[in-house]
């Protein structure tokens, strides 16, 4: 049987670091960190996640503010929210939940967030500031699969790594990590997507295979190499009627039949998923401390 990489438990181990941080700070009269979540609209899921950073805030000490605003909201009146955080002194990270409605810009509400309070690390400036290898905010999903690479003690120097998906918030940053000089990091990295030839072949050659493209099950144990790293982004509802909700999650990669060949592999759910709240949490900290800017 592989390791199987238990995201939730290490999202525990770090939530409960950053609490026993909190309450030193506490105790040395120092500010509590501050996170405040902005929501547009009323998306199921992005309430679900921003629901659930608060909750996390709170169970660490942190504080949290939730800017809940009508999806008719003005493209305007949105960066005027911002900078309105931007400037407030009280606040030490900021997320804005993506997707926006379409009526508004993306790219000018993540320019208008102050990168000192980029906790997400979306911004042009931190996004840089990652691929150049400097003090900067990595992204939540990113920086979790890092820290479980780390904390489970798994080789990536001089390993091929292939990426499966290009997106910016995985799997671009994810192929910049691990090709960088670090540890985890200095692996011979490919990163693949739909226009990618043979696709298969080169997923079978790596030794740490990430998967965020979003397909479930796409990975199946003829696209992996006998004692590979199998990480698993992919989170899907599969109805399911022998469930009591109805429904069961599964990732992009098929869990069974991998699981047979790989030598370590993340679950979903309780892998990569639980990990990126704890990175938001880390970022915050990081801000609210002053270790980055
Ligand atoms: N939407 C999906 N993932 C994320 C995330 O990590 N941060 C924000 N702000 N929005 C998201």
């Amino acid at each position: 049987m592989p390791t199987i990489i238990d995201g939730k438990k290490t999202s525990e181990t770090i939530k409960n670091e950053i609490a026993a941080r909190v309450a030193e700070i506490k105790q040395e009269g120092g500010k509590v960190p501050h996170l405040a979540a902005v929501l547009v609209g009323d998306d199921g899921a992005s309430q679900t996640y921003v629901n659930a950073k608060v909750k996390a805030c709170e169970q660490i000490g942190f504080e949290s503010t939730l800017v809940r605003l009508e999806d008719n909201i003005s493209e305007e009146e949105l960066l005027q929210v911002v900078e309105d955080i931007n400037e407030n002194p009280a606040i030490d990270g900021l997320i804005v939940q993506l997707p926006l409605p379409k009526h508004i810009s993306v790219e000018k509400v993540t320019e208008k967030i102050k990168p000192e309070k980029d906790v997400d690390g979306f911004t042009p400036a931190n996004v840089g500031r990652m691929a150049l290898n400097w003090p900067t905010y990595v992204s939540a999903t990113p920086n979790g699969i890092m820290e479980l690479l780390k904390r489970y003690d798994i080789e990536t120097s001089g390993k091929n790594c292939v990426v499966i998906g290009r997106s910016h918030i995985v799997g671009s940053p994810m192929s910049i990590l691990m090709a960088r000089n670090g540890n985890p990091g200095n692996a011979t990295v490919t990163l693949t997507h739909s226009r990618t030839k043979n696709l298969p072949e080169i997923a079978k050659s790596a030794d740490i295979l990430i998967v965020a493209l979003g397909k479930a099950g796409f990975v199946t144990a003829d696209m992996v190499k006998e004692g590979a790293v199998v990480i698993d982004v992919g989170i899907h509802r599969i109805e399911d009627s022998s469930k009591k909700s109805g429904f069961r999650l599964v990732g992009d990669v098929n869990f069974e039949e991998v699981a047979e060949k790989a030598s370590a592999i993340t679950p979903v759910p309780g892998g990569v998923g639980p990990m990126t709240i704890a990175s938001l949490l880390s970022n915050t900290l990081l801000a609210a401390e002053k270790k980055i800017y």
